[in-house]
């Protein structure tokens, strides 16, 4: 499916991670999500709400330079749950595949239970969620089973 105005905003990269069809407006939120893994160097297009054939209007980041980790990318399903991942070297796309939800995410997505031991500061102990569902998302905490949905995901990186 081509985009109608990407090639024009933004030009294409001769190498790095293009990461395609984030839900329109969510991609400040994947960026949030791998805030801690993009290194200070090569530079970063965040294009939202351009055109797409599939999605209506649909949001992309291109990280020049840069090849996140595979446990780094799994974590983008959390709120991009059908983006396409394309890594790119000299200037083609030489890999593509969709994103897939980690099977438990450690400590990066707080449980919804607020009595939930994870979420006591004294306790000192990491939330851990497993993938119970993917469409909808859905995650169960290990510790209280409480669940922890997609919107409750984007909702915690939104507050960040
Ligand atoms: N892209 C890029 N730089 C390149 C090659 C591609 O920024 N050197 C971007 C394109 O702009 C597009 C994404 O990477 O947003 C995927 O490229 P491509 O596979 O050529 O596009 P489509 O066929 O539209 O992808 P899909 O079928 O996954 O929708
Ligand atoms: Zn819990």
């Amino acid at each position: 499916m081509k985009t109608v105005d990407d090639g024009i905003l933004v030009r294409k990269i001769g190498d790095g991670t293009v990461i395609d069809h984030i839900p329109a407006g969510k991609a400040f939120t994947v960026i949030r999500l791998l805030g801690v893994s993009l290194p200070p160097r090569g530079r970063l297009a965040i294009i939202v709400n351009t055109d797409s054939g599939k999605l209506g209007k649909k949001d992309i980041v291109k990280i020049e330079g840069q090849y996140p980790d595979e446990d780094v990318i799994k974590l983008i399903a959390l709120v991009a749950p059908h983006a396409t991942i394309n890594y790119i070297e000299g200037y083609k796309v030489v890999r593509k595949f969709r994103v897939e939800p980690p099977e438990e995410v450690v400590g990066v997505v707080k449980c919804s239970n607020p009595r939930c031991i994870t979420n006591s500061d004294r306790e000192g102990v990491s939330p851990r969620l497993q993938l119970v569902s993917q469409n909808p998302l859905r995650l169960r905490c290990v510790y209280c089973e409480r669940y922890t949905e997609y919107e409750d995901i984007l909702n915690q990186f939104m507050e960040k």
